[in-house]
């Protein structure tokens, strides 16, 4: 198992350029199984669900050429080899459960593994089953697997029960080779399903409202070719900012999409931070140590909780209590048991944690348990007085591009060891 060994104490400064978004980057890829025409992805990070996405459309018979850090990917879904996502590619990365949608709509089946829970919670996939019975779809579960089949996919109105990222995007693929027009409601605003968007209105989709809670899409009887460039990543460009914040530092963000991260810079504000922000580069110093700040995760535009692990880092060394209230998973305080390691005061009831600022917190060998626990643990690490060693870092490599060398870039002491 691969390590990385930190020593605290150091105040982060410098520039770090971000990279294209995984949320993005995930749905985007699985847009080219909708048209037999090449189409072009520029902006994909180097990550480890990247990599394991790729191997899945190549599985399925996509003909893919792209760079060593997959920063250009060329797609082309001429023919499909085969329509089943199996059980040990799906259980490594649950957005396989994105093949669903374009695969049926393209090819009138699909058989994908059910993803299985994970860490951070059960992750059902209903509303995305829910959606494409709607729009006419033959749908048995049976020995794990979602087999799906439907001739001719007809456009309706779909109101999803529970605001759902990719149950928005997975029904948003499918409805564009629909027959008629499909209304969405209750959908996720996230902007990723936007960058989505943008990608199939490239290729000829006709959709209007993405970034909305109602999206329409007019089917149409094929899609062509396109190329695209993934938007940046917030929730990496959150991570850089939290981490600059708690350890006191001067950090300049560039090529990041600044209009994205309002929740989280009102928060790093809030916590005392001096934020400058263009279209494409923000700037962030803090010259004492953060206040608390409360949080409530929600779904797009409200606080993100994909940055929830990572602002309570900082909050472990903050001045005052902080309150933090978990909405979307039912299990995301996985990383609380790992910061109380190093002597953070946090205390659990149900799905709200109650942080205590301490001083300082101590080094410690900690585990990651999922991606963005693995990123805070990271953080408490850059702040914490001695030697921490990070256990179990695949979690952090499925979700963040070279993370050693960007920290190192702004003067981190991280090192990795296997
Ligand atoms: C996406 O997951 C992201 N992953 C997650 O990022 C992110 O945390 C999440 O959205 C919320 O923003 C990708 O985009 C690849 P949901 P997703 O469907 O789509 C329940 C990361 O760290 N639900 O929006 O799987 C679900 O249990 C990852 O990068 C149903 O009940 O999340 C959860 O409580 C982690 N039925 C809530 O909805 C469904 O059919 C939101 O889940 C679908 C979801």
């Amino acid at each position: 198992m691969q390590k990385l060994i930190i020593q605290g104490g150091t105040r982060l400064c410098g520039e770090v350029a971000i990279s294209g978004a995984k949320n993005a980057a995930l749905p985007v890829l699985c847009a080219a199984l909708l048209t037999t025409d090449t189409v072009k992805i520029n902006n994909v990070p180097f990550l480890h669900d990247v990599t394991t996405m790729l191997a899945l459309l190549k599985k399925v018979g996509v003909v893919i050429e792209t760079t060593s850090d997959h920063s250009e990917t060329v797609l082309t879904a001429t023919t499909l080899s085969s329509l089943m996502a199996p059980y040990e590619m799906v259980k490594t990365m649950r957005a396989a459960i994105l093949l669903l949608g374009p695969m049926l709509a393209r090819a009138g089946e699909a058989i994908i593994s059910l993803p299985g829970g994970c860490a951070i919670g059960l992750r059902p996939v209903d509303q995305h089953i829910k959606g494409l019975q709607a729009m006419g779809a033959e749908i048995k579960i049976e020995h794990g697997y979602i087999h799906a089949v439907a001739k001719q996919l007809k456009g309706t109105q779909i109101v999803m029960d529970i605001v759902s990222v990719t149950g928005t995007e997975n029904l948003m693929m499918a409805a564009t080779l629909a027959s008629g027009t499909t209304v969405i409601e209750n959908a996720a605003r996230e902007p990723e399903i936007i960058d989505l968007a943008n990608c199939l209105i490239a290729m000829g989709a006709k959709i209007h409202g993405a970034g909305s809670d109602i999206i329409t899409v007019e089917g149409v009887k094929s899609l062509h070719g396109a190329t695209h460039n993934v938007m940046p990543d917030r929730i990496e460009a959150g991570t850089f900012l939290v981490a600059g914040a708690a350890s006191q530092g001067e950090i300049y963000l560039s090529g990041v999409a600044s209009h994205t991260l309002d929740a989280m810079l009102d928060k790093l504000t809030e916590a005392g931070a001096i934020i400058q922000l263009g279209d494409n580069w923000i700037s962030l110093k803090m010259n004492n140590r953060p206040k608390s700040v409360d949080l409530r995760t929600a779904p797009y535009p409200a606080f993100p909780t994909d940055m929830q692990a990572q602002f309570m880092a900082m909050n472990c060394i903050a001045d005052g209590t902080a309150i933090i209230t978990e909405t979307i998973f039912e299990n995301r305080f996985m990383h609380v048991q790992e910061l109380k390691r190093m002597s953070a005061n946090i205390s659990v009831e149900g799905n709200t944690a109650i942080i205590r600022g301490i001083t300082r917190l101590d080094g410690a060998y900690v585990m990651a348990t999922d991606l963005r626990a693995s990123a805070s643990l990271v953080i408490a690490g850059l702040i914490a007085q001695g030697e921490t060693v990070v256990d179990r870092i695949y979690h952090l490599d499925r979700g963040y591009e070279r993370i050693e060398d960007k920290l190192s870039q702004l003067g981190a002491k991280i090192k990795r060891s296997s």
